[in-house]
C-alpha cells in the first residue's frame, strides 16, 4: 500500500512538474517560484533514486539523463522533410502568387498565414500516444540522424502530453516539425561567461545551436541555451484542422511552443503590406530570422498544389536582403582594449550589408585569425548580424592570387610601443604597459560612460584629446581639470567649458555601484557592482574584501573574485582609489534602515525576453534587492518588468494600470536608492 501511495505521488509529481516546465519555457508565464520547482524536481528523483525501475523515459528527471553516444543512428521521416523556394522582393511574391492562381483558382480568395523564418536547426519531433520518443534531425530530407537524447533536453519541448491535466489529448502517432535555436540574449550571456573564463566566445547563435544539437555526449547539449518553435505537423493518425493558422493554435494547445508573431492575412495585398512592415520589425526579435514565410492558410489546398522538386507550392518563403557580402581585407590592424587585450580587426575594401556601408570587421583573436588562415589582401565572407559588430566569416581561397599575406601578431603595441605578452595556452594578448595611451582612452571611455560615471558632453574625440595633450593621465585627473586647460584644445569657449566642468563635477555625487562600475575590473559590470555595493558599503571595505568573501556572494565565481582582487592588488589602482578620495569621490553605501533594500516592499512581475538579463537573473537580481517576484499581475504588483514578445501579463498590466518599467529601469531604480 505505502508503494502504491509513493508511485502516485510520483505521477502526479510528474505530472505538476511538466505543466510547471510548461508554464515557465514554453508559454513563459510561471505559476511558481523557481525555488518551489526545485523542490518538486528533487523530491521526484528522490523517489526515482529509491525505485529506479519507475523511471521511465517521460520522467523530468531524465532531460539530460542519458549517457554518451558513440554515434548517431540514421532514421528515416515518415515522409520527405521538404525545403522551400525562396523569393527575394515583392515583384518575387506577386509572381509566386500568379503562379499557383493560374493552377488552381482558388488561390484568388484564399487567405495566407505570414511567419518568421528561424534560423536554426529543424528539428522532427516523433510522438507515440503522447510519450515523445524520438527527434531527428533533417539530414537529406529522406533521412536523418537520430539525436532524441539531445532533443530531450530542450525545456520547450513537452515529453509529455497533454502538458496540462485537462488539456486535449495527441493522436496516436504525432509527427512535428521544428525548428531549434538560442535567443540572442541567451548566447550573449553564454559568449560572456567564456570570455570570463579566458575561453573563445561562440561566432553565432545559429551554429552554436546545430553545434550544440550534434553533441554525442547529451551533458552538454544540456548545458547550452537551447529552444525551440513548431510549425507544422508532418504525420498524423488523428484530426489535423484544415487551416495553417489553426493548426498553430492546435500544436499551442498540445503543449508546444508555437511563434507569436505569426500574422493571419486575408489576401495578398495584407501579405505584402505585412511584409514590408517586418523590414524594421526584423532587428528587434529575440532571436535571430532570417526571413519570412508565406504559406496558403488551406492546408488542403496547399496539398494539391504539389511540388516543385522539392519545394512545395503552397509556400515560399521571402529572404531578407543578405547580411552577409564578399569583400577584400585592404590590412589587419589591433586595437588596444581597456585591460590592454588586443583585439585584431580588418580593414576592408567597403562594402554594402544589409543597407550599411561596412568598413570594417572584428577578426575576434589571434587565434581565430591562424584557425581560419585569414590573410592580409584574402578575399573574405563579411557578416553582420543583428546588433552585433560585423565580422570576417572566413577567408574565399579559391580566389588567392599570390599577393595575400600572413598575419602576425605584433610584438610590440600598436599604441605605445611596449612588447605584448602572451600566455602559452591562453587565447588573448595582452599589452601589459599600464601608462598605454589607447588604454588609458578607453578607461576613461569607459569611466564617463552613462552605466559608470555618466558625464555627460565626455564623448570620445574630447577624451582622445585631453590624453594627446597630456592634461590626463589617469581617470582621477579629469576632476582636477581647470578651465585653462580646457579653453587651450580646440572648440573650447567658456559656456563649453563650463557645462563639461559642472558635469564632471556633478558626477562625484555617484552611489558606490556606479563608482565600482567605473573602475572597469575585468568582469564586473552594473549588475555586479551593484551586488557588491549592497555587500561591502565603501571602496575601502571592497578593496580589503577577501578570496572567501567574494566567492561567497552570489554570482561571484572563481575567475571574477580573483580579477577584484587582482585589481586592488595592483599599486597603480591603489594610487588611483586614493587619488579618486582626495577629490572627493568616496560614496558610502548605508545601509538601509533595519537592513532594508532599494526593493523593499516591491513585487515585481516580469514578461518577456530580457535583453541582458535572463529570467532567473533578473528574479534573483529584484530579490536580492529585497524585491519580490510574482508570477501573476494583480493590484498587489509594483511594477511590471518588460521585455520583448511580452506575454498576457502585459496587457493586464495595461488593464490595472500597473507601471511598467525596462530592463534598464529596473538597474536605474535599484542604483537611485
Ligand atoms: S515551413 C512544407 N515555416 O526554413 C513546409 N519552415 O528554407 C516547409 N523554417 O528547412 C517548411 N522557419 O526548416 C517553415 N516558420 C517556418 C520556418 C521554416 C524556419 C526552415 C525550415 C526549412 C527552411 C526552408
Amino acid at each position: 500500500m505505502e508503494e502504491k501511495q509513493l508511485k502516485d505521488e510520483l505521477d502526479a509529481l510528474k505530472q505538476e512538474i511538466h505543466f510547471h516546465n510548461y508554464r515557465y519555457h514554453v508559454l513563459d508565464d510561471p505559476l511558481v517560484s523557481d525555488a518551489e520547482f526545485d523542490r518538486m524536481l528533487k523530491r521526484l528523483k528522490e523517489i526515482e533514486s529509491q525505485h529506479p525501475e519507475w523511471i521511465t523515459p517521460d520522467s523530468p528527471s531524465q532531460r539530460a539523463g542519458a549517457e554518451p553516444a558513440e554515434r548517431f543512428k540514421k532514421t528515416r521521416h515518415p515522409r520527405p522533410i521538404l525545403s522551400l523556394a525562396n523569393a527575394f522582393s515583392n515583384q518575387d511574391l506577386l509572381d509566386w502568387f500568379e503562379r499557383i492562381a493560374k493552377l488552381d483558382e482558388r488561390v484568388r480568395g484564399s487567405a495566407f498565414v505570414v511567419e518568421p523564418k528561424f534560423d536554426g536547426l529543424t528539428v522532427v519531433l516523433h510522438y507515440q500516444n503522447g510519450m515523445f520518443i524520438r527527434g531527428a534531425t533533417r539530414g537529406d530530407g529522406e533521412i536523418g540522424e537520430d539525436i532524441t537524447s539531445n532533443i530531450r533536453t530542450i525545456r520547450a519541448l513537452p515529453l509529455r502530453i497533454p502538458v496540462k491535466a485537462d488539456g486535449p489529448r495527441a493522436p496516436g502517432t504525432l509527427v512535428v516539425r521544428g525548428e531549434a535555436f538560442i535567443n540572442l540574449a541567451d548566447f550573449e550571456t553564454l559568449n560572456q561567461k567564456l570570455e570570463e573564463q579566458g575561453l573563445k566566445p561562440y561566432q553565432n547563435p545559429r551554429n552554436t545551436a546545430a553545434g550544440s544539437l550534434r553533441q554525442l555526449d547529451p551533458q552538454l547539449t544540456a548545458s547550452r541555451p537551447l529552444t525551440m518553435l513548431t510549425y507544422a505537423i508532418v504525420a498524423s493518425d488523428g484530426d489535423v484542422p484544415r487551416t495553417q493558422w489553426e493548426l498553430l493554435a492546435y500544436l499551442r494547445e498540445l503543449g508546444f511552443p508555437v511563434t507569436r508573431y505569426a500574422t493571419l492575412c486575408k489576401d495578398m495585398q495584407e501579405v505584402l503590406q505585412v511584409c514590408d512592415a517586418w523590414q524594421d520589425q526584423r532587428n528587434d526579435m529575440p532571436y535571430e530570422i532570417d526571413g519570412l514565410v508565406i504559406k496558403l492558410n488551406d492546408l488542403a489546398l496547399q496539398a494539391a498544389l504539389g511540388f516543385v522538386g522539392k519545394d512545395p507550392r503552397g509556400a515560399i518563403a521571402l529572404k531578407f536582403p543578405a547580411k552577409e557580402a564578399t569583400t577584400k581585407v585592404e590590412d589587419i590592424k589591433v586595437n588596444v582594449g581597456r585591460t590592454g587585450v588586443l583585439t585584431p580587426y580588418a580593414v576592408l575594401d567597403p562594402v554594402e550589408i544589409g543597407g550599411v556601408t561596412v568598413k570594417q570587421a572584428t577578426l575576434h583573436n589571434f587565434d581565430y585569425i591562424r584557425d581560419k588562415d585569414i590573410r592580409i589582401k584574402d578575399r573574405v565572407r563579411v557578416k553582420r548580424a543583428g546588433d552585433v559588430i560585423p565580422y570576417v566569416i572566413g577567408p574565399i581561397p579559391e580566389l588567392r592570387n599570390g599577393t595575400e599575406t600572413a598575419f602576425v601578431p605584433p610584438e610590440h603595441c600598436p599604441s605605445c610601443g611596449a612588447p605584448t605578452e602572451h600566455i602559452e595556452g591562453e587565447v588573448p594578448w595582452y599589452c601589459v604597459n599600464a601608462a598605454c595611451p589607447e588604454q588609458l582612452i578607453r578607461n576613461l571611455e569607459h569611466f564617463v560612460s552613462k552605466g559608470a560615471m555618466n558625464i555627460v558632453g565626455l564623448g570620445i574625440r574630447l577624451v582622445q584629446e585631453l590624453v594627446q595633450h597630456g592634461l590626463v593621465k589617469d581617470v582621477a585627473d579629469l576632476y582636477t581639470l581647470k578651465e585653462s586647460d580646457l579653453l587651450e584644445l580646440e572648440g573650447f569657449a567658456e559656456k563649453k567649458t563650463g557645462n563639461l566642468l559642472d558635469a564632471i563635477r556633478e558626477s562625484k555625487t555617484q552611489p558606490l555601484s556606479r563608482v565600482i562600475t567605473a573602475l572597469g575590473i575585468r568582469g564586473v559590470g552594473e549588475v555586479a557592482a551593484i551586488d557588491l555595493a549592497a555587500r561591502f558599503h565603501s571602496l575601502d571595505a571592497l578593496a580589503q574584501a577577501s578570496y572567501e568573501e567574494l566567492t561567497a556572494l552570489e554570482g561571484f565565481g572563481p575567475n571574477i573574485s580573483q580579477a577584484i582582487l587582482d585589481w586592488f592588488a595592483n599599486p597603480r589602482n591603489q594610487d588611483l582609489v586614493r587619488k579618486l578620495k582626495e577629490v572627493g569621490i568616496d560614496p558610502l553605501e548605508t545601509e538601509k534602515d533595519g537592513g532594508s533594500q532599494p526593493l523593499t516592499g516591491m513585487t515585481f512581475v516580469i514578461t518577456g525576453t530580457l535583453p541582458h538579463f535572463s529570467r532567473d537573473a533578473a528574479s534573483d537580481f529584484i530579490r536580492a534587492h529585497g524585491g519580490k517576484v510574482s508570477s501573476s499581475v494583480s493590484s498587489q504588483t509594483s511594477y511590471v518588468v518588460l521585455g520583448s514578445e511580452p506575454g498576457s501579463k502585459y496587457e493586464k498590466a495595461q488593464q490595472l494600470g500597473i507601471p511598467i518599467l525596462s530592463e534598464e529601469e529596473l538597474k536605474t531604480l535599484v542604483a537611485k536608492e
